[in-house]
């Protein structure tokens, strides 16, 4: 469904921040892309979705391929048309509008009855908004702008949704639920790339993951090979080889993702 394949990009015409990226994401599957701060997860969403342009950045190398046809040509808004969708860094709710209004901003790739019939698939899903639906979107807890964020992007109906941090600043119970919501997307066969700091949510609900650093995959491999992995237990979900957390290492961790960041 989605291949990116040797990806190269360059901000402002002397900054390469993706040296070579290749992924895959299958139809139907949920495919995780992990990676410390600034190591181009971000970058490479921007690269599918043609949104490089408004940061000054440009594929210099390399293809996106969405379906078979390559996203470098053509505009953002016919990407989305096309089936694809994004969730951005960063919970971008339109927090002076109405949960509904926020909905329907999601929804202008399409007519107004589909718009109409994905306000009833989204108020079914998501039963608080149904709730909230002429509430200020301001005024939602972190949980449920995320939610909002979520239910904005499946109002183009979808084919692939990429997800950017969904779980960033939320406390652990709520990032349960934001994985739960993502399982069952995929369930109902949408296809995912979900890009995560949090590894352990991330590994949770995905079947691949590949880790970028430094605008370079170092692992890739199917969610349980990466569990496994010594280096990605140690780096990216805290864990010495006991399966014991092991803090020396978290703190390693983190001075590393200071270095990198
Ligand atoms: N518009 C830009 N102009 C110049 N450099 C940029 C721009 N956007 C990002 N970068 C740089 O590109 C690198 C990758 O950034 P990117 O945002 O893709 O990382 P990320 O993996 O999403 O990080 P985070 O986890 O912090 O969101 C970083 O070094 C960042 O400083
Ligand atoms: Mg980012």
């Amino acid at each position: 469904m989605l291949k990116v394949s040797n990806l190269e990009v360059v901000y402002h015409q002397v900054v390469l921040v993706l040296k070579g990226v290749t992924l895959h994401v299958p139809r139907g599957e949920t495919v995780a892309l992990l990676g410390p701060n600034g190591a181009g997860k971000t970058t490479t969403l921007r690269a599918i979705t043609g949104l490089l342009d408004i940061h000054d950045g440009r594929i210099t190398k390399g293809h996106v391929r969405f379906d078979g046809r390559e996203v470098a040509e053509q505009k953002a808004d016919s990407i989305v048309g096309g089936g694809l969708a994004q969730v951005m860094e960063g919970r971008r709710v339109l927090v002076e509008l109405s949960v509904e209004e926020n909905l329907l901003a999601g929804a202008w790739a399409v007519s107004r009855r589909e718009a109409a019939e994905g306000l009833e698939r989204a108020y079914e899903r998501f039963g608080i908004l149904a709730d909230r639906r002429r509430q200020q979107a301001g005024y939602l807890s972190g949980g449920e702008q995320q939610m909002l964020a979520i239910a904005r992007a499946l109002m183009s109906r979808p084919r692939l949704l990429l997800l950017d941090e969904p779980s960033l600043g939320l406390a652990p119970r709520i990032v349960g639920e934001v994985a739960d919501l993502i399982r069952s997307l995929a369930d109902d066969g949408l296809s995912i790339l979900l890009v995560e700091q949090n590894a352990a949510m991330a590994l949770s609900v995905a079947s691949r993951a590949s880790i970028l650093e430094n605008g370079r995959v170092v692992h890739e491999g199917t969610a349980e090979e990466l569990a496994d992995d010594e280096d990605v237990r140690e780096f990216y979900l805290g864990l010495g080889g006991d399966g014991q957390t092991d803090y020396r290492r978290i703190k390693h961790y983190r001075r590393r993702r200071r270095w990198l960041s």
